[in-house]
């Protein structure tokens, strides 16, 4: 494959976000990701995720929210559809280079696709609290980065669809599992069997959307957003979000224990605070 899923650990440069059709800017605790190939609707690449992949391990430390968004009216057109042409994209080779006539290493491709995946998975990192901000389309790996993010806010404009069964594929890039968290595994069936496109409406209603505002308001509504995330104590921010995350797999008595067990680490770090204060 065109790229090594795990390499290299260093941030990408400007060059190289810009081939991904990423951006990306850090101003203190929040990073803005923008997704930006508007001559192709946003349409991502591999590229596009090994590099995502990479901006998570290499955030500036301190970053304690990232926004994920797309230029101009869109968030992203999904796959670039050209990856499953021969010529690949822009470098990369093909994703189904070797399939159809059996000389493709299956297992390299499995370890490829992990490293895609790398580029979503990140964004659950309980230290970070991540955002959508969502306008016009969110397609097929779109919806999934979408998916990936804690919280979505989206314009009343934008529109949300599962395309991947509809070209032959499955959704392979972490968002079976967020998708059926929220809709339940009946409605995520629907959605992504008949490949529809879901309104902002209809995602508030669903719970895919924490907050729909007019296309005009998106910016200042995530601002806002980030402003209260960023007033939060960031230890007790990332403890809470790592509890959550576990509550569901979790019985009752384990998801109490694991309470306890969270908040003893944060009593001790405030007497520890208190105690540091007063001497
Ligand atoms: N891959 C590559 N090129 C794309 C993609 C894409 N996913 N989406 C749009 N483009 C290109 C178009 O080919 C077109 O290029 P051209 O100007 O050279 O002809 C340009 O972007 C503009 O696209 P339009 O279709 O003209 O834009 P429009 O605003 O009418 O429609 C929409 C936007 C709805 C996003 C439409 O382009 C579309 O349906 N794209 C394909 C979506 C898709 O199937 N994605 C894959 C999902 S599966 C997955 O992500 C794993």
């Amino acid at each position: 494959m065109a790229e090594a899923p795990n390499a290299p650990a260093s941030a990408p440069t400007e060059e190289e976000l810009s081939r991904a059709g990423l951006k990306l800017a850090v101003d203190g605790q929040v990073a803005r990701i923008t997704i930006s190939r508007p001559e192709r609707r946003n349409a991502m690449t591999g590229r596009t995720w090994t590099t995502l992949a990479r901006i998570g391990r290499t955030l500036p430390d301190g970053v304690r929210i990232v926004v994920v968004t797309g230029e101009g009216d869109i968030f992203s057109a999904g796959i670039d559809l050209n990856m499953f042409t021969p010529e690949g994209v822009d470098g990369e080779r093909s994703i189904v280079a070797g399939l159809a006539d059996g000389s493709a290493d299956e297992a390299a491709l499995e370890e490829y696709i992990a490293g895609l995946q790398e580029g979503f998975l990140w964004l659950r990192r309980p230290d970070l609290v991540t955002v959508a901000a969502v306008r016009g389309h969110a397609i097929g790996a779109g919806f999934q980065l979408a998916l990936s993010c804690d919280i979505r806010v989206l314009a009343d404009d934008a529109s949300l669809c599962m395309k991947e069964p509809a070209l032959g594929l499955v959704p392979d890039l972490t968002g079976t599992k967020p998708l059926v968290d929220i809709v339940g595994v009946h409605r995520a069936v629907e959605i992504c069997l008949t490949a529809r496109r879901v309104g902002a409406r209809e995602a508030r209603e669903l719970g895919l959307a924490e907050l729909v505002v007019g296309v005009d308001e998106l910016r200042g509504a995530v601002d806002d957003l980030v402003g209260g995330l960023l007033a939060t104590n960031p230890d007790a921010a990332t403890a809470t979000k790592a509890l959550l995350q576990q509550a569901a797999g979790n019985t009752l008595e384990q998801q109490a224990a694991a309470e306890r067990r969270a908040q003893i680490g944060r009593l001790t770090a405030l007497a520890e605070a208190m105690a540091a204060g007063s001497r």
